[in-house]
């Protein structure tokens, strides 16, 4: 399958996907429509933050199943639009935290000491050595807004060097922050109290622009020598308002990373004032990042394309890789008898249930339940896969549930899926026959043995001698042959429930003389 590669990864990641049998195809250079067109026949796409993956270049990728992320950030990609169409998308948020927090304490030396002010004026042939009072990290205090993976990291790193850590995040426990020797408090406690403020959060609706002139200012009134480092995303820290805050001496100084336009323009004001230390995101070019982050991702692909959980993906269940090997075969089954429900209950479904039973029942069904509203969907809509299925069911205002329990018949394991309109509903059961033969067991509680496969006829009809016959002569009839059936009953001379395997479809015309005898109720073609 072609991996299509926008942003530069270690060859490490391209090599991965190459042993997996893969095409890959690397075009870094690519934009616009030449992009589109690299894209149109590609089955994952890996970036970094330098492709945008908007809806039109999601749109313009109709085969993609994945989008790797070789790296944390995400804010470059449309993952609701990504949801949309089916699409996984997966990062790497392990690899390059390190590399992160290693830059974060750099860029806090370097603003708190001036070493790039101080390097870049000794190259000139200045010894300004009396120009250049720095600030020490110990018994400061460091504010952390996001003590998320990277923020932990720093929180670590300085709190080993003495700083006073207080920390702003919504999201997370006060008892969490205390284990880092942290002490969470509000975003506007911790402006006051800090002398550093370093940035660790994404950048998301709520967090743009979250630090703007009356957080700067606050953030130098608290203190004699205010520092902000953000090495996160840009956009979160107002640019203008920084630049004019290190002008002014609100702030001593700052350093800064990330942009909120990237690669930063010239024109920048960031650039014009010398307290405002400034790299181009390097947080995580570091090589054992770039390292783990491309073959983290690569594994993330070749998953994907295998049609395997993707453990990172942001959009779609994942599952632990050891616990894979256990559900797998029931991914098919619960997909099976959700297509099957549907097919049968041939009405406006309002409601799923995914029940679970015997040793099925002590997994994570996550993957099996979306794999089931997959099967119900998939006759009914366009370009359905694990991925959105579940976000259907929310748009279609469909009501799902899962249910288990351990008893299972004669089983060791059953997957049923009862689809319903509040007034009728029809459940169908599978389960795995000497662990590897998909059978379904029960439909509409009938207790029937068929193989899913192909197509597939089921009628209900009165229990009545002759009544087989009739059916096997119309397929006869019109030259369908019957390559095997199972007839279930209630009782004798009640109702009958009978599955055919058939080697051709059922026309509507043939569907149509069954049920106008009038000992057949219903007669269903189910294609699979
Ligand atoms: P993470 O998801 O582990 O942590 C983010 C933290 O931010 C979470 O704890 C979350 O609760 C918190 N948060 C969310 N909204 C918040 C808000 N409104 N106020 C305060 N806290 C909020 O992410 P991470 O892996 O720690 O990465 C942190 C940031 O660093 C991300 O933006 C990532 O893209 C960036 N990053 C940059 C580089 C680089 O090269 N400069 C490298 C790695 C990561
Ligand atoms: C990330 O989000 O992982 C970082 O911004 C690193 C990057 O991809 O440059």
């Amino acid at each position: 399958m072609k991996v299509l590669v926008t942003d530069p990864i270690d060859e490490a990641g391209l090599d991965r996907l190459r042993e997996g049998g893969h095409d890959v195809s690397v075009a870094d250079e690519a934009a616009g429509e030449k992009l589109h067109a690299a894209v149109a026949d590609a089955h994952a796409l890996i970036v970094r933050s330098g492709t945008d993956v908007t809806a039109a270049l999601l749109r313009a990728a109709p085969e993609l199943v994945v989008v790797g992320r070789a790296g944390i950030g995400v804010d470059n990609i449309d993952v609701d639009a990504a949801t949309e169409q089916g699409v996984i998308v997966a990062n790497a948020p392990e690899g390059n935290v390190r590399a992160a927090a290693e830059h974060t304490v750099a860029m806090t030396f370097a603003t708190a000491r001036s070493i790039p002010q101080a390097h870049s004026r000794l190259r000139g042939g200045e010894w300004a050595k009396g120009e250049f009072l720095g600030t020490e990290l110990a018994g400061t205090v460091l504010g952390i807004v996001g003590l998320g993976r990277v923020g932990q990291e720093v929180a670590r790193k300085l709190d080993g060097l003495g700083m006073e850590l207080v920390a702003y995040d919504p999201y997370i426990s006060a008892e969490r922050a205390d284990r880092l020797g942290a002490e969470l408090v509000e975003l506007d406690d911790c402006l006051a109290r800090a002398d550093f403020l370093t940035v660790h959060t994404p950048l998301t609706p709520e967090t743009e622009d979250l630090l703007g002139d009356e957080e700067l200012a606050r953030l130098g009134e608290g203190t004699e020598a205010g520092y902000l480092v953000n090495c996160a995303r840009g956009g979160v820290v107002d640019e203008d308002a920084l630049a004019a805050a290190v002008a002014e001496g609100t702030l001593a100084g700052a350093a800064i990373d990330v942009f909120a336009e990237e690669p930063l323009s010239p024109d920048s004001p960031l650039l014009d004032v010398d307290g405002v230390v400034v790299t181009p995101h390097l947080g995580a070019s570091t090589s054992a990042a770039q390292e783990n982050v491309a073959t983290s991702t690569a594994e993330q692909v070749l998953a994907a394309l295998a049609g395997e959980p993707v453990v990172n993906a942001l959009n779609a269940p994942s599952m632990d890789a050891s616990a894979f090997p256990r559900v797998r075969p029931y991914v098919e089954i619960a997909r099976t008898a959700g297509t099957i429900a549907t097919q049968l209950f041939a009405g406006r479904i309002e409601s799923i249930e995914v029940t679970y039973a015997g040793e099925i029942a002590a997994e994570e069904t996550e993957l099996l339940t979306a794999s089931a509203l997959e099967g119900v969907f998939e006759p009914l809509e366009w370009q359905v896969n694990a991925v959105n299925a579940p976000r259907v069911a929310e748009e279609r205002g469909v009501d799902v549930t899962e249910s288990k329990t351990r008893q299972a018949e004669d089983f060791r394991s059953l997957v049923t899926v009862t689809v319903g309109d509040g007034e009728r509903s029809i459940g169908v059961c599978g389960t795995l026959f000497a662990g590897e033969d998909p059978r379904i067991v029960r439909i509409d509680g009938f207790r029937v043995d068929a193989v899913p496969h192909g197509h597939m006829l089921v009628a209900r009809n009165e229990d009545e001698p002759g009544l087989i016959g009739f059916v096997g002569t119309v397929l006869g009839d019109a030259g369908i042959n019957i390559a095997g059936m199972f007839n279930a009953r209630e009782t004798i001379g009640g109702e009958a429930l009978s599955v055919y395997n058939l080697d051709e479809p059922v026309p509507d015309e043939l569907l149509g003389r069954l049920e106008g005898d009038e000992r057949v109720i219903e007669a269903r073609y189910i294609a699979l």
